[in-house]
């Protein structure tokens, strides 16, 4: 949500500006802007696309010190004004900022009363003009945001420039990501390594609360305090070609089409042949602390919160432990009790989302013991939990989760493996789960080759005004997360309710401009959701139904059969037709597949 680019070196910044920014649009992409630092700053923002602002950047922005933002408005409308950078009123300071400052309001009364001019509605312009009062004085822009930021209530990740010192730039942190990077006389930031590593690997994070200095040969970080920390680089697995979208149409196909390897990461060198366990030693328990819990509670949001309802039934499943899932932002804010035998699980693909950070923070300032199952590799929610599994599904670029919430749903898999067979779970069934995991890359490759008739299925569906999707215990998850990615792609309204609720009220909406996509699963509630489909069809509504095998053609009008795995791991396979329909429906009705209307892919903010 918002993304931030910065650059100190030998090269003039602004393409460098422009590349990265064009990397990060996924997090935002009302407008943009960048200033370049060469004798005095040069400004350019734009309402729109990074492409636009590439359009909109002269030649003679030249000059290796540079900063750039795309923008997912908070404060005030999408428009030139409102986009970053914000500069204060002599134009000395310049500031792009990913985050919310939430005393805003207050910190702005005081400044104009102190003389500054605001131009535009955000709530970032009062950094610049916090920023600009305190380097006239101490002449030092490090000591400056420093300052500033003490007064500041509410999350940030910002890049800082200064007219007056055009051989550094300052990068702060709190709540929202910073990444720096460390090139070759040159020094990269950005709010994702994704816009980083056409130019070098090696990476810092910043810590909530950190603040570093950036120069062309090099970096220093410090506290809020002025201590000094000292940080060790990573090298982050991943290269430019990852974020390409490597001759496909869109990332979300190139995504959807890359499971069966994603999947395959997810599950690499974590089965065991001999003991039919798995191997998740990132988890930090011991077998008596695994044995001692009474309930598991997964939280995440959107998508994750789905993919943790899927895993809640594999873990009540094959562990035999109560567990459920909730929405993080629901958990948060009602002040739930923490429990000493709870095992809590945040599920998130970017590791940045606010609402699931806040609500780790929170359980463990009550001494919850938290794991995390998350994609982003050293990103705040992994750094924030007591140990969890990665996903290594890969850069998701496509702001609708695809492939990360597939491997999220495997990730559950192994998790309740593991959890089952150092309770009760036997061998044999250990080998099951086991040998149906093994099946899954191959499986899903096969859903990947249906792609030209489902596409066919989805251009016949689109144009209705609506659909409702159900399905029933293991399937109902899958339901609700193939509604939501057909409304937040394509735009056309989807409701999902367990199957058994519909005769409860929903029933009353189905008729012919209302089809239904049914999840059925052949497992021991089949006969129940073959019921479910006759009340549909005698209601004159359309039904397409996803499943193993075709059923009465009265029941069904289409069907998408899917491979047949364990009944407890088929929910992993029966979402992935539902990823390419809400695909096809979305390009058949032209949307901005890969940028969808008013959405960014990590939600850094409440
Ligand atoms: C939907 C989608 C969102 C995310 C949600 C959580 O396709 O992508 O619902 O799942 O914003 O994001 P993460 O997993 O990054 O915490």
């Amino acid at each position: 949500m918002c993304g931030i680019v910065a650059y100190i070196g030998p090269k003039d910044a602004a393409p460098i500006l422009l590349e990265g920014l064009q990397r990060l649009e996924y997090r935002g992409y009302d407008s943009a802007g960048l200033v370049v630092n060469n004798k005095g700053l040069k400004v350019r923002k734009v309402k729109g696309r990074v492409a636009d602002l590439a359009g909109a950047v002269p030649a003679r922005f030249k000059g290796g010190l540079g900063i750039g933002h795309t923008r997912w408005a908070t404060h005030g409308v999408p428009n030139d004004v409102n986009a970053h950078p914000h500069l204060d009123t002599k134009e000395r300071i310049a500031v792009v900022h990913n985050g919310i400052i939430e005393n805003a309001d207050e910190l702005r009364a005081k400044l104009i009363a102190d003389g500054a001019v605001f131009v535009s509605e955000t709530d970032t312009e009062v950094l610049a003009h916090l920023i600009a009062r305190t380097v006239q004085d101490t002449g030092s822009l490090e000591e400056a945001v420093r300052k500033a930021l003490k007064s500041v209530v509410g999350t940030y990740g910002i890049a800082v420039v200064d007219a007056e010192r055009g051989s550094e730039i300052v990068v702060a942190r709190n709540g929202s990501p910073i990444v720096i990077g460390i090139g070759e006389k040159e020094m990269f930031c950005a709010s994702d390594v994704a816009a980083l590593v056409r130019y070098t690997r090696q990476v810092v994070h910043l810590e909530d609360g950190e603040l570093a200095v950036l120069k062309a040969d090099g970096f220093h970080t410090f506290t809020m305090d002025a201590r000094a920390t000292s940080k060790e680089p990573l090298t982050v697995d991943w290269d430019a070609g990852h974020y390409d979208t490597g001759g496909y149409e869109h990332y979300l196909l190139k995504e959807i089409s890359d499971q069966p390897e994603s999947v395959a990461r997810t599950l690499r060198g974590r089965l065991d042949d001999r003991f039919h366990i798995a191997h998740l030693g990132g988890l930090n328990l011991d077998p008596r602390e695994t044995r001692a819990f009474r309930r598991v509670k997964i939280i995440g949001c959107g998508s994750a919160y789905y993919a943790g309802q899927i895993g809640a039934q594999l873990i009540e499943e094959l562990a035999r432990i109560p567990a459920d899932a909730e929405p993080a932002s629901e958990f948060r804010y009602r002040s739930p009790v923490v429990e000493h035998d709870t095992l809590y699980v945040a599920v998130s693909q970017s590791g940045e989302t606010y609402d699931t950070l806040a609500a780790v923070q929170e359980l463990k300032r009550k001494g919850g013991r938290v794991l995390g199952v998350v994609n982003a590799v050293g990103s705040a929610i992994a750094r924030e939990v007591d140990g969890g599994v990665y996903l290594h599904a890969g850069p998701e670029v496509s702001v609708a989760s695809t492939k990360a919430f597939t491997s999220t749903a495997v990730a559950f898999a192994l998790i309740a493996l593991h959890f089952g067979r150092v309770r009760d779970l036997s061998p044999s069934d250990g080998r099951r789960i086991a040998d149906g995991l093994r099946r899954l890359p191959e499986q899903i490759e096969r859903i990947v080759e249906q792609g030209d008739a489902i596409a066919a299925l989805a251009r016949k569906y689109a144009p209705h005004p609506g659909m409702m999707f159900v399905g029933r215990v293991r399937g109902y998850p899958v339901a609700r997360e193939g509604a939501q990615k057909l409304k937040e792609i394509s735009y056309v309204h989807a409701e999902a309710y367990p199957a058994s609720e519909l005769k409860h009220g929903p029933l009353a909406l189905i008729g012919p401009d209302m089809p239904t996509v049914a999840v059925v699963p052949d497992d021991e509630l089949l006969d129940k959701n073959l019921t479910t489909l006759g009340e549909i069809r005698a209601r004159g509504g359309k039904v397409l139904m996803i499943g193993h095998r075709e059923p009465d053609a009265k029941l069904a009008e289409d069907v998408i059969v899917v491979p047949k795995n364990e009944v407890e791991l088929d929910p992993i396979l029966l979402g992935i037709p539902l990823q390419l329909f809400a695909y096809h429906a979305a390009v058949a009705l032209e949307r901005d597949v890969d940028k969808p209307r008013n959405l960014a892919k990590s939600v850094t903010v409440e």
